[in-house]
Order: structure tokens, then C-alpha cells, then sequence
């Protein structure tokens, strides 16, 4: 028999094993299955009763994320190459980044504006429900730069963050806090997008916003493992995860603020991200944490035409997909 979905848990929580499915059991799950094997209705408090379950994050299958990636390699090769701001590779990404969400639930919306003389475009996507006076909030820039497809930047984060949307669907998931996920135009403009989006927001619904977390570049071939260290509560719930697998984290350097989280720090939004590393090289110390190649950078395809479906390493995407869903559910209620 098949437990809901929003008390299902990774394999890897050590939890009681339940005696119908060998899953492992939350606290919510223990006393759903202490009911269906016949403990006493009287003894037992009623779903509306009993302070509701804490669910845990579901692994993202990284295949998942990687068809994402494969979409948005063709939709480059279709178009020139690229996935840029003002270009029918942009189009095309939004389109079907919005397709999905919409098939899959969400309430998406598209905020237009100007860059560089084109219309640019963020998409947002509210998943309906959660506490709106306390928004979590997940985002990754979906534009290329105009010499590449742009798949680790940012391909990753724009899939790794869809798939983590998606699996709020399938599951179910009805967290405390109001959940929205977006996509950010033109950020390799000067972080357009993202700062029209905060610029847009009036300061009652800046403060509404609990926390925005920022994936721009999750799977690069020669990867780290980087974690913000903005607002400590987010970096805490990345270190713990990384943590888990027994993988070192380092604090992210390599050009703070550099990326669609900085206009909301800015806002006094708490902000907090993962990154896998651009231009920077490996060092030895890093490679003898991580593997991977000493001296090289960690992408050596960064903002070139090389940054395809080739230039991803499925273990850091599969690690910080992961992830994301982990702080999106521990963060969330
Ligand atoms: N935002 C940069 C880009 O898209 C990539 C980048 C460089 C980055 N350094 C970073 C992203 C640090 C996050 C954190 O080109
Ligand atoms: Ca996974
Ligand atoms: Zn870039």
C-alpha cells in the first residue's frame, strides 16, 4: 500500500521502517499506519485533531532535471545557439518552463520590461496555498548569455529549480508558507530582471518574503560545493544537507553578488543560494574534498559556446537539486 505522498522520505532518513511499504516512517506517517492497523478510534486523536504531519523533501530525480536540460539544449539549437535576453531562444524557454508549471498546478503570471531596448520577461509561479504573509521564495535566471546555450549557466538552476516545483505538485505538498518559484530574465544583463522584480514590489510585500534562495550555476563539470553565507538560518539548512552526505561545503566567493539574489539582499530580503563554480580553478585543497581537476576551472565552458548538455556533471546537479528541494520543504513550515 502506498502512503501519501507528503509523508514519504528519502531512503537516507534514518527513521522507523514502516511494516506496510518498508518506507521510512515520520512522526505524522507512524500515526497514520498506528490507525490503519486498527489502534482504538477513541484513543486516537482525528486528522483534524493532530498537528499536521512534518513532511520531508523528496529526492528530485536528477534524470528529471536533465530532460528539463535537454529541452533548453534544443531550444538553443533551434535558435541561433542561444537562449539570450530578446531572442527567440529566450521565448522559447519561457514558454516551456511555463507549460510545465501550468500543466502541473501553478498560478504563473509573466512581469515585463525593458532591457537594452527589448522586452525582457520574469516568470512567476505561485503555488496555490501556504500563509501569504510568509512567502518562500526559489528563483534561478533563465536567459544565456548571446555566445552560448547557456545549459550550466543557468540551465541548471532554471531546471533544478522546475523539477523542484513540479515535485511540489505531484506531492501534494501544503507547507505553512506560501511557496513561489521564478525565472529571471536578463540577468547576465546586469541582473534585470530580478531588480525590475524587487523594484516592483512595494515594501509591505518586500517584507512578506521570508527568504529568496538562488541557484545560477549547480552542475558544473569541475564542481564545488558552495553555499551562500548571507542569512545564516538558509546557510544552515544547506550545510546540514551537504552535510548529510558527508560532502564539505565551502562559503561562496567567487564574486559576491553576482547574481539575482543581491537586488533582494539589498531589499533587506534574507537571501541564500547554492553555486558549483564559473571561472575560478580548482585548487588542490578543493580537489582533494571534491575530485575533479586541479588547476582547471570549475567551468571551463563558462559564457562560451561549449556550455551544453556536455558541460554538466550529473552527481552535482543530482547533490544540489537535492538539496534545493530540501530547504524549499525545511524552510517552508
Ligand atoms: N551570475 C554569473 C553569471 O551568470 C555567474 C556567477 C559568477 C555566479 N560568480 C557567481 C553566480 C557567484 C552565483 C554566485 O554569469
Ligand atoms: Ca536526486
Ligand atoms: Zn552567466
Amino acid at each position: 500500500m502506498k502512503l501519501p505522498q507528503s509523508v514519504q522520505l528519502p531512503q537516507s532518513l534514518k527513521l522507523p521502517r514502516s511494516p506496510l511499504s518498508g518506507r521510512a516512517l515520520t512522526a505524522g506517517a507512524v500515526a497514520v499506519a498506528t490507525l490503519m492497523a486498527g489502534g482504538s478510534a477513541a484513543g486516537a486523536a482525528s486528522a483534524a485533531e493532530r498537528p499536521a504531519a512534518v513532511a520531508d523533501a523528496p529526492d528530485i530525480p536528477v534524470a528529471n532535471v536533465k530532460a528539463h536540460l535537454t529541452q533548453l539544449q534544443s531550444i538553443a539549437t533551434a535558435n541561433g545557439g542561444n537562449r539570450a535576453h530578446g531572442r527567440p531562444g529566450y521565448q522559447a524557454s519561457l514558454d516551456y518552463v511555463r507549460a510545465e508549471l501550468d500543466a502541473a498546478g501553478f498560478t504563473t503570471s509573466l512581469q515585463e520590461f525593458t532591457a537594452s531596448g527589448s522586452t525582457g520577461y520574469n516568470l512567476i509561479a505561485d503555488w496555490p496555498g501556504g500563509d501569504a504573509d510568509q512567502v518562500v521564495m526559489s528563483g534561478a535566471h533563465l536567459d544565456s548569455v548571446t555566445s552560448g546555450p547557456g545549459i550550466n549557466d543557468n540551465g541548471s538552476g532554471s531546471s533544478a529549480v522546475l523539477e523542484t516545483a513540479l515535485a511540489v505538485a505531484r506531492s501534494g505538498y501544503q507547507p505553512t508558507k506560501h511557496l513561489r518559484f521564478a525565472w529571471w530574465g536578463a540577468e547576465e544583463l546586469g541582473l534585470v530582471g530580478s531588480s525590475h522584480y524587487v523594484d516592483s514590489l512595494g515594501s509591505a510585500d518586500r517584507e512578506k518574503i521570508s527568504g529568496y534562495l538562488n541557484f545560477d550555476m549547480i552542475g558544473s563539470p569541475n564542481p564545488g560545493y558552495f553555499v551562500y553565507d548571507d542569512d545564516p538560518t538558509i546557510e544552515k539548512t544547506f550545510k546540514d544537507y551537504f552535510a548529510g552526505l558527508g560532502i564539505t561545503t565551502e562559503i561562496e566567493t567567487e564574486g559576491d553578488g553576482r547574481s539575482d539574489h543581491a537586488p533582494f539582499k539589498n531589499a533587506g530580503v534574507p537571501v541564500g543560494g547554492l553555486f558549483s563554480g564559473a571561472d575560478y580553478r580548482k585548487t588542490s585543497a578543493q580537489a582533494a574534498e571534491w575530485g575533479g581537476t586541479v588547476g582547471e576551472p570549475f567551468d571551463p565552458c563558462y559564457h562560451s559556446s561549449c556550455d551544453t548538455t556536455a558541460n554538466v556533471d550529473d552527481t552535482a546537479l543530482d547533490r544540489n537539486s537535492d538539496a534545493i528541494a530540501y530547504a524549499v520543504w525545511e524552510l517552508s513550515q
